[in-house]
């Protein structure tokens, strides 16, 4: 199975991805994104740092070549190897926050990177949803998108909501805001519901 965690800033994807990665056995492979090979972690150090100025189109393209390469390297042969896969973001990040956040149209950059993964979507994908206040109280602050405070996490909320709905036969929204281990049991209902 390809299982996708997604939420905003602080909704404490990582830690629920390792969790489930470990529920799924030791075979299963875990990536983050941006990264995963040697060209898409150059990539990311780029990204991450705040004091690159990057045109909005262009910060798409550049998550879209991260993603490119960890496919066709990284996902794909494990897929088709029969390996449980389980992404700490994937595409719906850059419908959220290239599409939304920064206003290149969700419909568009969702069209684009169906290009990009060449329909190679999830089978589940998890959006842990979270307050804003919360996420940022959490999230350490330091990178691109966290720095920008408030109301860019809002429009990523608001466009994670959106996808929910246009992609309801893939996406199953939880609450995050409960204890790691609650929150745990909840992506393992929802994992157990797809047939996982
Ligand atoms: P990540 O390291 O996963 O941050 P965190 O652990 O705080 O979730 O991702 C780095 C940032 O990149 C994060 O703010 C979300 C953003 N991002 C996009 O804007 N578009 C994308 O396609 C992806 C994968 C991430």
């Amino acid at each position: 199975m390809f299982i996708s965690l997604e939420g905003i800033d602080g909704s404490g994807k990582s830690t629920q991805a390792r969790l489930l990665a470990e529920a799924l056995g030791p075979e299963t492979l875990t990536i983050r994104e941006p990264g995963g090979t040697e060209a898409a972690e150059r990539i990311r150090e780029l990204l991450a740092d705040p004091s690159v100025e990057l045109d909005p189109f262009a910060e798409l393209l550049l998550f879209s070549a991260a993603r490119a390469d960890l496919i066709a390297r990284v996902i794909r042969p494990a897929i088709e190897a029969g390996v449980d896969v389980v992404a700490d973001r994937f595409a719906d990040s850059s419908v959220a926050y290239q599409g939304g956040a920064r206003e290149l149209g969700t419909s568009y950059v969702l069209s684009l990177t169906d290009t990009v993964i060449d329909g190679l979507w999830p089978d589940l994908t998890v959006l842990l949803r979270v307050e804003p206040e919360l996420g940022l109280g959490r999230a350490d602050g330091e990178d691109r998108f966290e720095s920008e405070g408030l109301e860019l996490q809002r429009a990523v909320a608001e466009a994670y909501d959106e996808i929910a709905q246009i992609a309801s036969d893939r996406v199953s929204v939880i609450d995050a805001e409960g204890s790691v281990e609650e929150v745990h049991r909840r992506v393992m209902d929802v994992v157990k519901d797809h047939g996982g």
